[in-house]
């Protein structure tokens, strides 16, 4: 059962009930049964990640990638694997809520749900939870006064800088500065890349700066980020005026009438807390679509991940051009055209 119909469930089984007027804010909000069961003129939807705003909006449901709600009747929480992040928009729905009203803390056990309600429970008693699907809805009645520790929660999801200097927030991939996979790539850019580049999954900007700084002869480059909250990061860490800044989802990306030169990329590899090659996939072919015939693609992965047969699928040459004791960096060129 995904997560979000938890929620379901637990309103069907008459654990939680929706209150009869005042606006519902759902926070990273996915497409669900829960969120058909509220009238669309009372609720607000945030979603940040392209791809699940995309489709919550083509589902018809009202959704904002930032929400500024106030006097709402009840806020849902959905947990990420970020305990920082859910902690932090558990503070902000508090704040979204009209004293009186409720937030439901949805998750799974793997993302912390028992977790992050005991120590949000230290400050603010819950009145209620159920369990179903590995995971649970714990509901906490907003009092009429906010802790103070509810200000620090909501503080510590604000972007800030790494003692590097590198803007940052909880839940972006390494938000506690460069990933030395990146790193590798980065150190292979030298100064002759010329022209239109594109970072696919760009993160909070680490790549992009590092190519920018690298290479003069650059014209442009862009950046392609599913998530807002890192995609804003990264205007502020890569300022150079060549870059231009995309709220995409790479996957979506099609051979476009002014393609690049280079498309660099350090692919997600993640699907939940598993280690799936598949991920990148996407990548290599959207790279092999928006590349000139005569670009390259340099990606950098973990050494024990198999992208070797996808790159042979989507480019005719490829070969190994650094490796270090955990990453290995690639290089494919002449994409294969459909
Ligand atoms: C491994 S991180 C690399 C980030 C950055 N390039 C770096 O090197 O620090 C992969 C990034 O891809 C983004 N991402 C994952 N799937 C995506 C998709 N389908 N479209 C766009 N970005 C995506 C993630 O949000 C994440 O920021």
């Amino acid at each position: 059962m995904p997560q979000t119909d938890r929620l379901a469930f637990a309103l069907e089984a008459g654990e939680i009930t929706l209150p009869e007027s005042g606006p519902v804010a759902v926070l990273r909000a996915e497409p669900s049964d829960f969120l058909r069961a509220v009238p669309a003129d009372r609720l607000h939807c945030e979603q940040s990640d392209r791809r699940l705003f995309d489709r919550l909006d083509a589902a018809g449901l009202p959704v904002e990638p930032q929400l500024e709600v106030s006097g709402a009747a009840l806020a849902v929480v959905n947990l990420t694997r970020s305990k920082a992040e859910s902690r932090g928009n558990a503070a902000r729905a508090l704040r979204m809520l009209a004293p009186g009203g409720l937030l439901l803390l949805n998750g799974n056990k793997t993302d912390g749900i028992d977790s992050i309600s005991r120590e949000i429970g230290r400050s603010i008693p819950a009145s209620g939870s159920c369990s179903k699907a590995h995971g649970k809805v714990v509901s906490f009645p907003r009092p009429d006064e906010l802790p103070d520790v509810v200000a620090t929660w909501a503080a510590e999801i604000e972007v800030s800088q790494t003692p590097e200097g590198d803007w940052t927030r909880p839940g972006m991939f390494s938000p506690d500065g460069s990933d030395p996979g990146s790193q590798l790539l980065a150190e292979q850019f030298g100064t002759s890349l010329r022209g239109r580049v594109a970072d696919l999954g760009a993160g909070w900007g680490y790549l992009s700066r590092a190519c920018l700084a690298a290479s003069p002869a650059i014209a442009q480059l862009d950046l392609f980020e599913a998530e807002m909250l890192a995609l804003d990061a990264a205007r502020r860490n890569v300022t150079d005026p060549r870059a231009e800044f995309h709220w995409t989802d790479v996957a979506s990306l099609r051979k476009t009438t002014a393609p690049y030169d280079t498309v660099i990329a350090n692919p997600p590899f993640h699907l939940g807390r598993a280690a799936d090659p598949e991920v990148g996939a996407a990548f290599i072919a959207a790279a092999a679509r928006i590349l000139k015939p005569s670009g390259q693609f340099l990606m950098v992965a973990n050494r024990h991940l198999p992208y070797e047969a996808r790159l042979d699928a989507a480019f005719r040459h490829r070969d190994q051009i650094a490796e270090s004791r955990d990453f290995k960096v690639l290089r494919a060129t002449s994409p294969r055209r459909p």
